[in-house]
């Protein structure tokens, strides 16, 4: 992706960089509002290589992005894959799901995004509850890949539990499924930065939830070189 530098205006709703507009740092999720925007659409990047990478996400690939905030890992599909077959971005947050709406599907319009009402005591605390029977609203098997870039690091338990069962309902048999965590405790949160501030799951309860929801887990390894290093990517496979 091209990294031109980006004109940034005090109040701007968007920046353009290269070819792509992307979230002023006041939008952006994950440490972006500290980063130039040059690391942010790095970061992005790095995210859709993973994909590509251990997912194994081709042009041929329908991929969902649960909790994808202002877009970032649509920003780095762009640049790496950008004729990819269907990109479907859902979030609670509603200003970043219309974020993502007016400067990445106006522009291209495969890459497409939805809002959930689901309650978040963080993002949307006014939200419909999540209980055993919710659904995200997508068909069975639809996805080859699907992503959750620091999401579980906001919710609790047992909705950590119905969303893997979701992910399972929603993969192609043999789909990948990537999302991060914070490791080491039983739900217990970082309570300095707010309610569900930095989540933390235990690897037992991880297991268990993934292998009870019907995906086989392959490999769990440190996000080493990105921003939040200390959380770990978790990778599953739909059997
Ligand atoms: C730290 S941000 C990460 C955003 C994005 N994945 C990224 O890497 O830039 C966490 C996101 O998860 C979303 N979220 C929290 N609970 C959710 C839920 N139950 N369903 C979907 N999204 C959720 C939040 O609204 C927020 O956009």
């Amino acid at each position: 992706m091209a990294a031109s530098a980006p004109a940034v205006k005090p109040g701007a709703r968007a920046i353009r960089h290269g070819s792509l507009w992307i979230p002023p740092p006041g939008m952006r999720f994950c440490g972006g509002g500290t980063l130039s925007s040059s690391e942010y659409v790095a970061s992005a990047d790095r995210d859709a290589g993973w994909l590509v990478r251990e997912c194994g996400v081709t042009e041929e690939s329908t991929v969902l992005d649960i909790g994808c905030g202002s877009g970032r890992l649509a920003i780095g599909l762009l640049g790496t894959c950008p004729a990819l077959r269907g990109y479907w971005g859902v979030d609670v947050h509603a200003v970043s799901v219309k974020w993502c709406l007016r400067w990445i599907t106006k522009y291209h319009p495969p890459f497409k995004f939805c809002l959930t009402g689901f309650q978040n005591d963080r993002y949307n605390p006014d939200g419909t509850t999540i209980d055993s029977e919710v659904q995200l609203p997508f068909r069975d098997e639809l996805f080859d890949v699907i992503f959750l870039y620091s999401v579980f690091t906001h919710m609790i338990r047992r909705h950590v539990v119905r969303y893997l069962q979701e992910i399972r309902r929603m993969l192609k048999p043999g789909g990948k499924a990537m999302f991060t965590v914070y490791l080491g405790g039983h739900g217990k949160t970082d309570q300095a930065g707010g309610d569900l501030y930095r989540v933390r799951h235990t690897g037992e309860f991880l297991r268990e939830s993934i292998a009870h929801a019907g995906l086989r887990m392959e490999k769990a390894r440190p996000c080493a070189g990105r921003e939040f290093a200390d959380q770990t990517a978790v990778l599953a496979e739909r059997t």
